[in-house]
């Protein structure tokens, strides 16, 4: 029976990253880099991978799978000790054990699986994942004899100028036998250079072990071979994973207008024939429905949902957010915990003020509902079906509007009803739940603008000469006012 273990190398101290964080905390596209490490032991069938950690093991145990076997490696002694503090949660050393490191997020699934398949199809003791590079510098070589046989690996540190040339380098993916492999790192000595003990010395012991056999599986891409040791090489890989995950938008139908400028994260999804435009953030956990247009310079963050027929425009930031279709939200909108109901218009500067100081809060607007430009809507509150905000208002905390209610002001205060027939409220969709004793905005006695009456009270428009007459007495008290302010003014200024 075909038994693989794995084991995942991350007790590194990153210390070439210079940063406070473990180097595999560092996120990639939405993932920390372990996360990678983790989705290809998943891949290769493994249900309980053997996870090496050191410095910082507390801030990395949350993102592991329950599942995963935790073993510490108290002091950075090099990969052929993590393996040898690894074996007491190996067991019983029958089957294959299948080494992954940390810091190696490019590696694809297709790439382990195939070395896999090569090591059990060959029956070889010990099979290495390895790439042609350009540049091998900082990798260790594979080192063949005369007749091409692997008989080991240099690490860089303790090759001379002549090793230094080889351009097959050892990815540090590999897949050996489990007694092969501990027999091995009990020969183990540690490194002249760096006093390290190296797993990958493993090699030339089995190599020179009779009836063994060490075979080699290449990466499908040079690009996999990645190892992050410093941030420019983190900056790399989330370019390439990046551009991974373009890709896989696109083969199912996402117009993305310029791949180099837009950036999604790990786990999203994008409904066909949406085209994301430039300049764009789409963080991990979003989901987008058919027929929308995203962006330019959008940025959709964790928790939000639209769904189809949908506008996200220019400088608009959503958040733990359920948009219903045919939304509009064209511009320069901040809606963070909210509910949007289908067929809302968010007018340009609109913001749920979601956030008191201390806790979040819930903002609804009911479908069909009309939010004025530069509307702030303090949370928790409820716009009801077919309301409508006039430009600038303010509509306060518990003050809910009605179903097509009309409000305006700072605070917003009640104009009217859109239309004759108010509509019951629609039900909350669920995802946020909103405080229960609620008030609606009260009628007060305000003298709102004029122009707001005309339209609320939809009185005919004055015409010829009652319109002349009115606009003379708006001139008049427009004057009194002027020199009024002025006179106060001078005084003031001549005390
Ligand atoms: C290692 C390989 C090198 C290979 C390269 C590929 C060795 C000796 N060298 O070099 O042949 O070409 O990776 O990227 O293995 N780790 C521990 N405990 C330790 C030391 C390291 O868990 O004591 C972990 C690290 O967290 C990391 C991985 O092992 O995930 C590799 O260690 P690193 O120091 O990055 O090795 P490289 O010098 O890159
Ligand atoms: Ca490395």
């Amino acid at each position: 029976m075909r038994t693989v273990q794995a084991i995942i190398l991350a007790a590194g101290e990153g210390t070439r990253m210079k940063s406070e964080m473990p180097k595999v905390l560092h996120p990639i596209c939405g993932r920390p880099m372990i996360g990678y490490a983790l989705n290809l032991a998943a891949a290769a069938g493994v249900k309980q991978p053997i996870v090496v950690l050191g410095k910082g093991f507390e801030l990395i145990k949350p993102h592991l799978p329950k599942e995963a076997k935790v073993v510490i490696q108290t002091q950075r002694a090099g990969t052929g000790d993590a393996v040898l503090i690894a074996k007491k949660a190996l067991g019983a050393l029958s089957g294959e054990v299948l080494i992954l490191y940390g810091d190696t997020p490019l590696l694809r699934r297709t790439t382990v699986q195939k070395l896999i398949e090569t090591h059990f199809k060959t029956a070889a003791t010990c099979t290495l994942l390895t790439a042609h590079l350009a540049d091998p510098s900082g990798y260790g070589r594979i080192f063949r004899d005369e007749t091409g046989k692997v008989v080991g690996i240099i690490e860089e540190a303790e090759a001379n100028t002549a090793q230094r040339a080889i351009r097959e380098v050892n990815v540090g993916t590999l897949i050996c036998n489990a007694q092969a492999l501990m027999d091995a790192l009990a020969t183990v000595t540690p490194s002249s250079s760096k006093k390290e003990l190296y797993l990958t010395q493993i090699v030339a012991h089995i190599a020179k072990q009779e009836g063994t056999k060490i075979n080699v599986s290449k990466v499908e891409e040079v690009s996999e071979a990645l190892g992050i040791n410093s941030r420019a090489e983190l900056a790399r890989a989330i370019g390439v994973i990046r551009h991974r995950i373009v890709e896989s938008h696109l083969q199912n139908g996402v117009t993305i207008e310029d791949p180099q400028s837009t950036f999604i994260d790990y786990g999203v999804s994008i409904g066909a024939d949406t085209t994301v435009r430039p300049y764009t953030v789409i963080e991990t956990g979003v989901s987008i429905g058919k027929r929308c247009t995203i962006g330019p310079f959008a940025r959709l963050r964790g928790g939000v949902s639209v769904s189809d027929d949908v506008k996200v425009g220019n400088f608009a930031e959503l958040v733990r957010t359920k948009v219903a279709s045919n939304v509009r939200i064209n511009h320069v909108s901040y809606l963070g915990d909210a509910i949007i109901e289908e067929g809302v218009n968010i007018g340009a500067g609109t913001i749920t003020a979601n956030y008191d100081g201390k806790e979040k809060h819930a903002t609804h607007i009911g479908k069909g509902a009309f939010i004025g430009s530069d509307t702030v809507l303090i949370a928790p509150v409820k716009i009801g079906a077919g309301a409508v905000t006039g430009a600038g208002s303010v509509v306060t905390r518990d003050h809910d509007v009605p179903a097509k209610g009309v409000v305006a002001g700072v605070p917003a205060r009640a104009l009217g009803t859109n239309g004759a027939k108010p509509e019951p409220e629609s039900k909350e969709n669920g995802a946020v739940k909103l405080k229960s004793d609620r008030k609606s905005v009260t009628a007060v006695k305000v003298k709102p603008a004029k122009r707001l009456m005309v339209k609320v009270k939809k009185k005919a428009p004055a015409k010829g000469k009652a319109k002349a007459k009115k606009r003379s007495v708006a001139k008049k008290k427009t004057k009194k006012i002027t020199k009024k302010t002025i006179k106060k003014t001078t005084k003031k200024s001549k005390r």
